[in-house]
Formats: structure tokens, C-alpha cells, sequence
């Protein structure tokens, strides 16, 4: 199984820039392109949240637009960025998931992998938060189906990065969800957004994570008081490959055009 995970698109309307800076639609076009180059091809799509900028219906209307040659099945969760209410009227299938619940979270079981989409909004925030209510809902559902591998994925990340300006957009419940995590060892992953960044932490027993955006990174700066910046380098997405031999093996893939590949090897020997 194979898992593509995108995250923090943040789509604007056409003719905007996010942060007066960045087009970051034409910079979703070439993901889309490079996760359709891929072979073999992905399973499914995770998208981590921030697909859109402001939450506006234009703007998931653009998204809809660029996602669109993506003939492949994609899973998304609201980030602070998003509103639910505009994702559940672009993703209709996935609200159906949902159902009358008033968080965004829903389980998906058609593939090897269990997928478990958590809503970490806290709306007018840019903090994320896991209440009770949405602990005792993933609580239950580990509990549904121990045996299986079982992949999380939210918004916000429950462990601190090092990054001064994002940690305190941090995830406020995020200790109680570490002690519902800790109690189900088949979860492999909880696989997040929000950081702009490739970050890997082991927490609550498993491996938590943070993966590239589509445009724009956050600086890499581990200062407690470093200004909230962001950099243009290399934008990316995750692979997360699931085979049973291996359980989950994850690369990060950046994207661009870069000479090669070369070969190592002429004639059977190592070129020298
Ligand atoms: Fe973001
Ligand atoms: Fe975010």
C-alpha cells in the first residue's frame, strides 16, 4: 500500500498570493504532477490540513480545480487555515464519512492500512486542540480493530518542534492524546501538517510526524524566540509505503527538476 501524503497547499483565490508572496497554485500543479509521474502509482492521497488559506469557497473551488487530474483517492482533514463547513461542501464523500458528527474525523478501511482522520481545529485559532470528545472517538476506534496497522492524521502535531513561533501554535490536549495513543500499539504513524517542514519525533510509542508543504517551508530555526518566517526552499510530500515485511517505511520526495538519475554502474562495474 501506498500512501501519498500532501499537505498546506493554503490555495488562495485567483490573483492572490499567499503572504503577498507566494502563487502557491502553481505550485499544487506540480505536485499533483510529480504524485502522478509516480510508479508504482499511490494507493491513496492523505492531505494534512491548510489546503486552502482563508477558508473561503472560491478558494476550495480552485482547490477542487487543481486536485482534479489526482484520479486517486484522497483523504483530507481540516487544518486552521480551513473551515469544515467549506471542506465538507468541496469533499462530499469524505462528509459522508463524517456524518452528523460536529468534528471532521471519520476511519477509513478499504485498504491494508487503517486511516484515522483527526480534526484538530480550534476555530479562530491558529492553535490546534483534541478535546474529550474527540479523544474518547479515537479511543474507540483503536479500540475497534487492535490487530490492524493503523495510520493517524491531523493538522497540528502533538509534540514540540524546536521552532519557537510554531510550537506555541501548539496542540492543547496533546498529553491526554499521547495516553490514548500509548494504549493501541498498532498505531504506526501519526502523520500531521502545519509545519511546513520534514520533522520526526517518537511519541507515545509510535513515530509522529510532520511533512513538507506543496509551496512555501517554514525557516528552519530552532530558536525559542525566532521570528515566524517562512523560506522558499525545495517544496515536497511524504511517501508512506506499507508492505508486511516492513511495516511502514516513509521517504520525503522533494519536487523539482534536478539533473539525473545517473547510472552508479557501467558495464557491471562501478564507475570510476
Ligand atoms: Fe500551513
Ligand atoms: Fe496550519
Amino acid at each position: 500500500m501506498i500512501i501519498v501524503q500532501i499537505t498546506d497547499t493554503h490555495i488562495k483565490p485567483p490573483g492572490r498570493l499567499a503572504y503577498r508572496r507566494v502563487d502557491t497554485a502553481p505550485f499544487l500543479e506540480r505536485a499533483v504532477a510529480a504524485v502522478l509521474a509516480l510508479t508504482p502509482r499511490p494507493d491513496v492521497i492523505l492531505a494534512t490540513g491548510d489546503l486552502v488559506d482563508a477558508g473561503h469557497a472560491e478558494e476550495y473551488e480552485r482547490l477542487l480545480g487543481l486536485l482534479r487530474p489526482l484520479d486517486i483517492p484522497l483523504f483530507a482533514v481540516p487544518g486552521n487555515h480551513d473551515e469544515r463547513a467549506g471542506l465538507a461542501r468541496a469533499f462530499p464523500d469524505l462528509a459522508a464519512r463524517v456524518g452528523d458528527s460536529s468534528f471532521f474525523h471519520y476511519t477509513v478501511e478499504d485498504w491494508p492500512v487503517r486511516l484515522i482522520a483527526m480534526d484538530t481545529v480550534l476555530p479562530g485559532s491558529g492553535a490546534g486542540e483534541v478535546c474529550a470528545e474527540r479523544l474518547g472517538w479515537l479511543d474507540a476506534r483503536l479500540a475497534e480493530q487492535p490487530e490492524r496497522p493503523t495510520i493517524v492524521f491531523q493538522h497540528h502535531p502533538p509534540f514540540a518542534t524546536g521552532i519557537g513561533h510554531m510550537d506555541r501554535l501548539g496542540l492543547s490536549g496533546a498529553d491526554a492524546m499521547a495516553d490514548v495513543v500509548r494504549r493501541h500499539p498498532q498505531v504506526e504513524r501519526v502523520l500531521c501538517g502545519h509545519l511546513h517542514r520534514p520533522i520526526q519525533v517518537r511519541w507515545a510509542g509510535t513515530i509522529a510526524s510532520t511533512a513538507p508543504s506543496t509551496a512555501h517551508q517554514v525557516a528552519l530555526d530552532l530558536r525559542d524566540d525566532a521570528p515566524s518566517a517562512f523560506v522558499m526552499e525545495p517544496p515536497g510530500y511524504q511517501i508512506h509505503m506499507w508492505r508486511a515485511d516492513t511495516g511502514v517505511v516513509s521517504h520525503t520526495a522533494v519536487i523539482g527538476d534536478y539533473d539525473g538519475p545517473y547510472p552508479f554502474f557501467m558495464d557491471g562495474k562501478l564507475i570510476d
